[in-house]
């Protein structure tokens, strides 16, 4: 298994399959894998949707802020991490993930996302609206330019985690490695 030396920032909307393949990549590179989401869980004691409905939005970004802010305390490059999907709408995050490491972006068709995602309880963006449907559609328009600047890019809709971790195993590798 090559070792790849920076941290891994997986980044793109829900359900692209951020923490499945993260976990899968951690294992695969012995680095330690975190989850922006489970560490805001943390800090506050509080699940996601519980955050959204007692605290609002913006009381969530600011800790997932807070959270990003904080990656720079672990060794340099032992990190694989996952963000949640609306971490790159502020532009200090972008930077400090930018910084961090390689920041790969999954995506995932429409249909996919709705698959795997649309009735799930933890996903409280979705529930606001009478239709998932419509609800991710807005959210990935909106969402575009942010997620458009991503030069490693790796679309999850049709194959596994596991074959999804490969794919950016073997990229960074030759990254890395650099122009022979
Ligand atoms: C959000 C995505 C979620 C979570 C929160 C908000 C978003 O993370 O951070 O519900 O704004 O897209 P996942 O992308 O891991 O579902």
């Amino acid at each position: 298994m090559p070792t790849l030396t920076k941290n891994i920032i997986l980044t793109g909307f829900m359900g692209t399959g951020k923490t499945a393949v993260g976990l899968i990549l951690a294992r695969r590179l012995k680095k330690r894998f975190l989850d922006t989401d489970a560490l805001v869980e943390q800090l506050t004691g509080l699940a996601v949707p519980e955050i959204f409905e007692l605290h609002g939005e913006t009381f969530f970004r600011d800790r997932e802020s807070a959270v990003i802010a904080a990656l720079d305390r672990y060794p340099p490059g032992s990190l694989v991490v996952a963000t949640g999907g609306g971490a790159v709408l502020r532009k200090r995050n972008r930077q400090i993930l930018q910084r961090s490491g390689f920041v790969v972006l999954l995506t995932a068709s429409p249909a996919a996302i709705l698959r795997r995602i649309g009735s799930d309880p933890g996903r409280p963006l979705l529930r606001g609206s009478n239709s998932p449907a419509e609800m991710v559609l807005f959210l990935l328009k909106k969402r575009e330019p942010y997620y458009r600047g991503y030069q490693l890019k790796v679309d999850t809709t049709a194959v596994s985690p596991a074959k999804a971790a490969a794919e950016i195993i073997a990229r960074l590798s030759s990254l890395e490695a650099g122009p022979r």
